[in-house]
C-alpha cells in the first residue's frame, strides 16, 4: 500500500480516507493512522496507532513544498488485524462498570465523529488549537508502569471486581505490625440503608510516618535526599536526607509526648513552606495525634475557629515568613487567634514557634513567657530516635478544613491505613513514578495537595522532593524553571492559575533555562483551560512530557480521575478517565445514571480507601452534603461532561463553592465575613470567570438604609473579608445592590447576578418570578459604579 503525502489520502485496504491528515476504518476501528507536521524539522510523519497493542508505527519523510508525494514503504506493514478485532477488544467490554472506557478498547471510536481530528505523538511536534489528541511516545510507554489501554483496562477492571483483591495486594508492600482482618473493606454509601460508613484495612497495626522513613531507610535509602528546601530568597536551600529527615521526625515527636501529646490529640499546625512543616506531619502521625495544617494565609479569625473546633494542647508555627519581598508575621496571627480562641474558652498551653532567621530575627519577636518556646530551644535536645505508635488502619490520621456551602468550614477526617495505601499508589501511576525521579509539587502543605502530594503519597515511594518556600515569581517569573534546572526536576505538579500566571509573562523567562531534565508535568485544582494546557505541554515541556490533569479534592485523599501518562492519548484540558478502583458515574437531577457522552453530576458509586470518612464532629452534615443529595452515590459536587470517546471533562462546582487559583471559598463564608460589617445590610457572593485566578470572587453589597456608596466602604468591606478569611478571598469586585433580585419566597436568584456579574445580559432568562424585577434594571445600571 501506498499513501501520499497530501491532503487527500487514498483509500486502501480496510483504510478509508477521512480528510486532512487522519484515516481510518469505520466500526470499530483498532488502528488509527494520523499524520503530523514539524514546522520545526520541515518533516511530516504518519503514525499508524494500534491502541489495543499500544503500539505505534511511524514514517516520516522529508518533504520539501506543499504537495509533494513521496511512497513510504513502511505503511505496508500497517494491515487490518483481525485477530484483535475479534478477541481482546470484545473480551474486554463485559460488565456495567466498564462502561465508561468502553470506547478506550476501540480508542479513539469517537475519531469517526470528530471531523478534523488531528493528532501528535509525544516529543514530536507542537500541540495546536487544532490538536485534538497527543500521544504517548513509544519510547515513554515502553517504561511506563501502565504501558497501554489494555493494561490500564486489566487493572481497571480486576480493582473493580476484586477490590479487596487489589487493594490487598498492594497494600502487602507497605509494613504492618499487624495484618487487617478477614473483611479487606465495609462501605455503606446509602443513607436509606444506615449510616454511612467506609473502613479499609480494619484491624491492620501500622504507622505511615513510619511507612514513609523508617521502612525506606531499613530498604536501604538511609542516605537519598528526602526533601530539597529551595529558601525564598535564591541563595538560601537546603536538604534532609531520609535518615536526617528520620532523626528530625523522631526529635519532635519526643518532645510532643513529653509535654502531653498523645495518641488521638490534635495539634494545630500554621507554618510556611519550611521543611519543618513537613517534619511536623510527620512527627505528629509518629505518635498518632492527628495534624490540622492551616494555610499560613488564613487570618486570625480562621486560625482561632479551627483551635476552637479541635482544641489543640500545642500550636505551632514559625515567627515570620518571607514571600517575595514581603515579610508576613506569622506568630502576630497566631497571638491574636489564640487571644481570640481563650475568649471561646479554648486555652492552647503551648505555642511553639520556629525562628526563621531570613525573615525575622529572634528579638524582634513578640512574646509570651511560659506559653511560647523557640524550636530552636528545645527540640534539638531531644533524642534522635522515638518508638512508633503502632495505631489502627481506622485511626484518625489528620484533619483539614475545607470550604462548603454554609459559612462553617468543614474539618474533613481522613484517617491512617486507606489514606497510605491510596496516595503512595496514585502518586506512583499518576506521575510514573520511577526511584531516580526528582520531584516538585508547588502546593503548599496548607491544602490536601500538601498532605498527599508533597508528604506522603511521595515519601511512601522513597522520593526526593523538592519544596519551595517563596512566591513563584520572585525575583522574576522564571523562578520556577530555574528551581527545576537547579535540582533537575522530573516531574512538576503546579496548579493552572500558576500556568496562566506566567503564560502571562511571556515565553522568555521560561526559555531563559533548559528544563531538559523534566519529564512529566502535572495539574491540579481546577479545570485547566486547553490554551494553557498547550502552552504547558509546548512552552514547559517542550511538547515532550505527558500533563496528568489530576481531578480530585480534599475529601477525597488522593487522584480520582487521572491521565495514566503512558496509557492513552490525551486531551488538552480532560481529566481522562477514573482511577483504578473508582466507579465515576455521572448523574441527572434526579440522581439517575447518565450513559455515553452526556453532562451532569459527578458522583461515585463505591468506596476507596483514600476517601475520607466523616466530617469532625459533624457526621450528620457529612450525611447531607455528601450523600444524601443521591442516594447511593458519594457526590463530589463537581459537574462533568463526558464525550463521546468516554473523555471526562471536569465543568466545575455546581454548588456554592467558588474555585479561587484552586482555593476552594464558600459563597456563604465570604458573605458572612461582609454582613459582619456595620454598614452591610445584605451580601451576595458569586464566582465570575477570571483570566488568571480562574474564578474571581464578584459581591453584590446591599448597604443599611441611608449609607452612601464611597471609595473608602468599598475598601473597607474587602479589609474585612481579608481579616476574616484570609487576603486570598478578598472580593476582586464589590457591586453595590439597593435590592438583590429575590423570589417571592425571599431566595435570592444567583443565576441572574451570575448573569450580570459576566455582563451576559441577554442571557439572563426568565425575571418576571422576580419579586420586584425592578431590581435587575437597577444592578444592571450599577455595573460600572
Ligand atoms: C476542583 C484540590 C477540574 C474541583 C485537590 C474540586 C478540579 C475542587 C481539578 C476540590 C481538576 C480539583 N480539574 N477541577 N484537575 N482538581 N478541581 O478540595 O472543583 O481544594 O471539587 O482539592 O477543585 O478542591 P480541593
Amino acid at each position: 500500500m501506498a499513501l501520499e503525502y497530501n491532503n487527500n489520502f487514498t483509500s486502501h485496504n480496510s483504510l478509508v480516507h477521512v480528510g486532512k491528515g487522519f484515516a481510518y476504518r469505520p466500526t470499530p476501528p483498532v488502528a488509527i493512522l494520523v499524520w503530523s507536521h514539524s514546522a520545526v524539522n520541515r518533516r511530516k510523519s504518519i503514525s499508524i496507532w494500534f491502541p489495543l497493542r499500544r503500539s505505534v508505527l511511524r514514517a516520516s519523510s522529508r518533504f520539501e513544498s506543499r504537495g509533494c508525494s513521496s511512497s513510504i514503504s513502511t505503511c505496508q506493514k500497517v494491515i487490518w488485524n483481525r485477530e484483535m478485532e475479534s478477541s481482546s477488544t470484545n473480551n474486554l467490554i463485559t460488565t456495567n462498570h466498564l462502561r465508561h472506557v468502553e470506547s478506550m478498547a476501540t480508542m479513539p471510536s469517537g475519531a469517526g465523529k470528530i471531523p478534523h481530528l488531528n493528532a501528535i505523538i509525544l516529543g514530536e511536534a507542537l500541540a495546536s488549537e487544532e490538536n485534538d489528541l497527543i500521544f504517548p511516545s513509544d519510547d515513554f510507554s515502553r517504561q511506563a508502569h501502565v504501558p497501554s489501554p489494555q493494561k490500564y483496562l486489566e487493572m481497571y477492571k480486576r480493582s473493580i471486581e476484586d477490590p479487596a483483591g487489589f487493594w490487598s495486594d498492594i497494600a502487602s508492600d507497605f509494613f504492618w505490625k499487624q495484618k487487617w482482618g478477614q473483611q479487606v473493606y465495609f462501605e455503606n454509601l446509602d443513607v436509606n440503608k444506615g449510616d454511612i460508613r467506609i473502613e479499609w484495612f480494619k484491624g491492620g497495626i501500622t504507622n505511615i510516618c513510619y511507612n514513609c522513613l523508617d521502612r525506606n531507610v531499613e530498604a536501604g535509602l538511609g542516605d537519598r535526599i528526602a526533601l530539597y528546601w529551595e529558601g525564598n530568597e535564591p541563595c538560601l536551600d537546603g536538604s534532609l536526607t531520609y535518615s536526617q529527615l528520620l532523626q528530625k521526625v523522631c526529635q519532635l515527636a519526643n518532645y510532643l509526648k513529653d509535654i502531653g501529646v498523645k495518641k488521638g490529640d490534635a495539634v494545630v499546625v500554621y507554618l510556611p513552606m519550611l521543611m519543618e512543616l513537613p517534619i511536623t506531619m510527620l512527627a505528629c502521625a509518629r505518635i498518632g495525634a492527628l495534624h490540622s495544617v492551616v494555610f499560613a494565609g488564613f487570618s486570625a479569625e480562621s486560625v482561632a475557629q479551627r483551635i476552637v473546633d479541635c482544641k489543640p494542647k500545642v500550636v505551632i508555627t514559625c515567627n515570620a515568613v518571607k514571600r517575595g519581598s514581603k515579610v508576613i508575621h506569622l506568630k502576630d496571627i497566631v497571638d491574636a487567634a489564640l487571644i481570640e480562641s481563650a475568649r471561646s474558652g479554648v486555652c492552647v498551653e503551648v505555642c511553639l514557634t520556629y525562628i526563621n532567621e531570613s525573615a525575622l530575627k529572634r528579638g524582634s519577636t513578640k512574646w509570651e513567657e511560659g506559653r511560647d518556646i523557640w524550636w530552636q530551644d528545645v527540640i534539638p535536645k531531644y533524642p534522635t530516635t522515638c518508638a512508633v505508635e503502632w495505631v489502627d488502619a481506622e485511626d484518625p490520621l489528620f484533619l483539614l478544613y475545607t470550604s462548603g456551602s454554609t459559612g462553617k468550614p468543614k474539618g474533613v477526617l481522613h484517617t491512617t491505613g486507606g489514606y497510605m495505601v491510596y496516595t503512595a499508589t496514585t502518586f506512583k501511576y499518576a506521575f510514573d513514578y520511577k526511584p531516580s525521579d526528582i520531584y516538585w509539587c508547588t502546593a503548599d502543605c496548607g491544602w490536601i495537595t500538601g498532605h498527599s502530594y508533597v508528604t506522603y503519597g511521595p515519601l511512601l515511594n522513597g522520593t526526593t522532593v523538592v519544596i519551595y518556600e517563596g512566591a513563584p515569581n520572585y525575583p522574576d517569573p522564571g523562578r520556577c524553571w530555574d528551581i527545576v534546572d537547579k535540582y533537575k526536576v522530573t516531574i512538576f505538579y503546579t496548579a493552572p492559575t500558576l500556568v496562566r500566571s506566567l503564560m502571562r509573562d511571556g515565553d522568555e523567562y521560561v526559555k531563559r533555562y533548559l528544563r531538559k531534565s523534566l519529564r512529566v508535568l502535572g495539574s491540579v485544582g481546577e479545570p485547566i483551560n486547553p490554551s494553557a494546557w498547550r502552552w504547558f505541554y509546548n512552552v514547559v515541556g517542550d511538547s515532550r512530557c505527558p500533563i496528568s490533569d489530576t481531578w480530585w479534592q480534599t475529601e477525597t485523599g488522593g487522584f480520582m480521575m487521572t491521565p495514566l501518562p503512558g496509557a492513552w492519548p490525551q486531551k488538552p484540558g480532560s481529566a481522562t478517565f477514573p482511577f483504578f478502583g473508582v466507579q465515576a458515574v455521572i448523574v441527572d437531577e434526579k440522581g439517575v445514571e447518565i450513559e455515553g457522552e452526556c453532562s451532569g453530576y459527578l458522583c461515585i458509586k463505591n468506596s476507596w480507601p483514600g476517601a475520607f470518612r466523616t466530617l469532625y464532629g459533624d457526621h450528620e452534615r457529612y450525611e447531607t452534603t455528601y450523600f444524601k443529595p443521591f442516594s447511593g452515590y458519594y457526590f463530589s459536587g463537581d459537574g462533568c461532561r463526558r464525550d463521546e470517546d468516554g473523555y471526562h471533562w471536569l465543568t466545575g462546582r455546581v454548588d456554592d463553592v467558588i474555585n479561587v487559583s484552586g482555593h476552594r471559598i464558600g459563597t456563604a463564608e465570604v458573605e458572612s465575613a461582609l454582613v459582619s460589617h456595620p454598614q452591610c445590610a445584605e451580601a451576595a457572593v458569586v464566582g465570575v470567570e477570571h483570566e488568571v485566578k480562574g474564578q474571581g470572587i464578584y459581591a453584590f453589597v446591599t448597604l443599611v438604609e441611608g449609607v452612601p456608596y464611597s471609595e473608602e466602604l468599598r475598601k473597607s468591606l474587602i479589609l474585612i473579608v481579608r481579616k476574616q478569611i484570609g487576603a486570598f478571598a478578598a472580593p476582586d469586585r464589590i457591586h453595590w445592590a439597593p435590592g438583590l433580585p429575590k423570589t417571592r419566597s425571599g431566595k435570592i436568584m444567583r443565576r441572574i447576578l451570575r448573569k450580570i456579574a459576566s455582563k451576559q445580559l441577554d442571557e439572563l432568562g426568565d425575571t418576571s418570578t422576580l419579586a420586584d424585577p425592578n431590581v435587575v434594571d437597577q444592578l444592571i445600571a450599577l455595573a460600572d459604579k
